[in-house]
């Protein structure tokens, strides 16, 4: 079976609509419409998205919906939902969402109740973190954790090193949370420095707790905590999240701490499950469940609302239309909030390892561009830096840029400012400005969407990170790709497991030039 969209009427009929509509300008769409702005928003679940900055119509609108549904998104959708195994590669369901289901609504996967196994977790979860925040759990000599140092990485890392950052005006202030992520001997021993063996707890996360990094990270901070407080120490020093029991015995971690999830959660999906230990940890249960509990209100959103209406499905078919029809080639995403500072590098494993695929779910070659390269920084930092690019270069690059009405923490008239800069740079982004001077004229007509929120606190974080979960899932489905294998990051640990050996030998080389002799290179030191 074959699937090739960019075969059907409906993506024939965007390429003829793209074509007749290039000449238009956002500015010219604004002169032609005095209620524009408020016709391309959609005011929803305390998210105001405002849409209207783009190089859109009503019709360009009308025809990407008509996509969508020829692709059969809303059944794609819903089966997801259901746990139909949507991850056919590896023979699998898709269920993240209900990580995140009121403990109320029983979920049954087969004769599972996924809901009573996801309520048990978070009771587990919910008990420790408070043990760990009252100081009930002690360390081996009987003091208080001060330190949690997260030894995890990919969608291990990203997701909760986001949130604990983000989350970071509700955490308990006298608990360090530090993610250390790469192999690098460098994270780890810079981390220990500020951590204290009687006091530091160490959350080992892996889906597969097979990851070479993790697992080498782990190795030695069991060896840094014993060299001090022997092997009994590890008992109440270490504790893993992971899908493999077996394998976190191996390591020497009493299952009994151990925080289960399941293979029916994506790395890049997994923050919701046990993944957010160390975020529960230091945000404690209530924020944590108030997280989920704003990740579920956008689910149902994504669930009910029509096409037309619906943020996550709108920002997908945004992403299709510049992708596919105006060949832009990334996409930015730009915070204006400090908080969100890991957000893009979070969402660059959610979006480019879903969806960077050549190749249909059917296993046959697309001939149409999927995923964009997904970057950004928080503003104003950007502004700084980059923006220059965006403004004056000559590439097209569709923008979010994320904002809230209140600062979390306060001070002076820094947040208008902050906002101020928010609201310029979308007008400029998209009016531009015409001066005698070429080298200071702005072409504008850059496309922008704006989300802004009222706060960002734990439900808040929950809808934006949903809201990107659902977004990439409607273009995967689009492209007609399955957005939840990853069989890309194979190849290279291959290579550098048969590597390794060699960097520690003086064995004959066997690759290609290059590489013997950038091997050779490193050996001769
Ligand atoms: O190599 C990619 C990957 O498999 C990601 O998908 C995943 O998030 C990461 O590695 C970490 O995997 P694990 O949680 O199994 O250690």
């Amino acid at each position: 079976m074959t699937f090739q969209v960019d075969a059907t009427d409906e993506w024939l009929a965007l390429s003829t609509h793209a074509q007749a509509t290039k000449d238009l300008t956002i500015a010219s769409l604004f002169e032609q419409d005095d209620k524009r702005a408020q016709d391309f928003t959609i005011d929803t679940e305390d998210i105001f998205f405002d849409y209207s900055k783009h190089r859109i119509t009503q019709e360009t609108m009308a025809l990407l919906t008509k996509l969508a549904r020829s692709q059969d998104v809303e059944n794609q959708r819903d089966a997801m939902f259901a746990g139909s195994k949507i991850n056919t590669t590896e023979n699998r369901a898709v269920l993240h969402t209900a990580l995140r289901r009121p403990s109320t609504d029983q979920f049954m996967l087969g004769d599972t109740d996924v809901s009573a196994k996801v309520e048990n977790v978070l009771t587990q979860m919910s008990t420790f973190s408070d043990a760990i925040r009252n100081e009930t759990h002690t360390g081996h000599t009987g003091k208080p954790i001060k330190s949690i140092v997260n030894l995890g990485i990919g969608g291990s890392d990203l997701g909760p090193a986001m949130a604990y950052e983000a989350l970071l005006p509700y955490s308990k202030r006298d608990l360090a949370v530090h993610f250390v992520s790469n192999i690098d001997p460098t994270d780890l021993s810079e981390t220990l420095h500020h951590c204290d063996p009687e006091t530091t707890l160490f959350v080992i996360v892996s889906k597969s707790f097979g990851t070479i990094e993790t697992l080498t990270n782990a190795h030695s901070a069991r060896v840094w905590l014993t060299t001090s407080l022997g092997d009994e120490a590890v008992e109440k020093h270490f504790v893993a999240v992971s899908t493999n029991a077996e394998k976190v015995a191996a390591f020497g971690i009493n299952t009994d701490n151990m925080f289960e999830f399941w293979d029916w959660v994506g790395g890049r999906y997994s923050l919701p499950s046990a993944v957010g230990l160390s975020v529960m940890i230091a945000v404690g249960p209530t924020h944590f469940r108030e997280f989920l509990a704003g990740m579920h209100a956008m689910d149902t959103h994504f669930q009910t609302a029509p096409l037309e209406h619906n943020i996550p499905v709108i920002m997908a078919l945004l992403g299709v239309w510049y992708t596919n029809f105006l060949d832009a080639q990334s996409h930015a995403v730009l915070p204006y909030s400090q908080q969100l500072r890991r957000f893009p590098a979070y969402l660059q494993q959610l979006d480019m390892e879903s969806n960077g695929k050549s190749v249909d779910r059917y296993g046959t070659a697309v001939t149409h561009d999927t995923g964009p390269i997904i970057w950004g920084e928080p503003g104003t930092n950007g502004q700084h830096a980059f923006y220059q690019l965006i403004h004056q270069g000559t590439r097209l690059i569709p923008c979010d840029f994320i904002g809230f009405k209140e600062a979390t923490s306060p001070l002076g008239d820094h947040h208008d400012l902050l906002m101020s800069n928010f609201f310029a740079q979308t007008q400029a982004l998209a009016f531009g400005r015409d001066h005698d001077n070429p080298q200071r004229g702005f072409e504008g007509n850059q496309p922008t969407s704006t989300l802004l929120a009222n706060k960002l606190d734990p439900a808040t974080l929950g809808k934006l990170v949903a809201c990107y979960e659902h977004k990439v899932f409607t273009m995967g489905a689009i492209w007609g790709i399955n957005s939840f294998d990853q069989y890309g990051v194979e190849l290279g640990k291959e290579l550098a497991t048969k590597i390794q050996p060699d960097l520690q030998s003086n064995t004959t080389l066997s690759y290609d030039s290059s590489t013997n002799q950038l091997i050779d290179q490193y050996r001769s030191i």
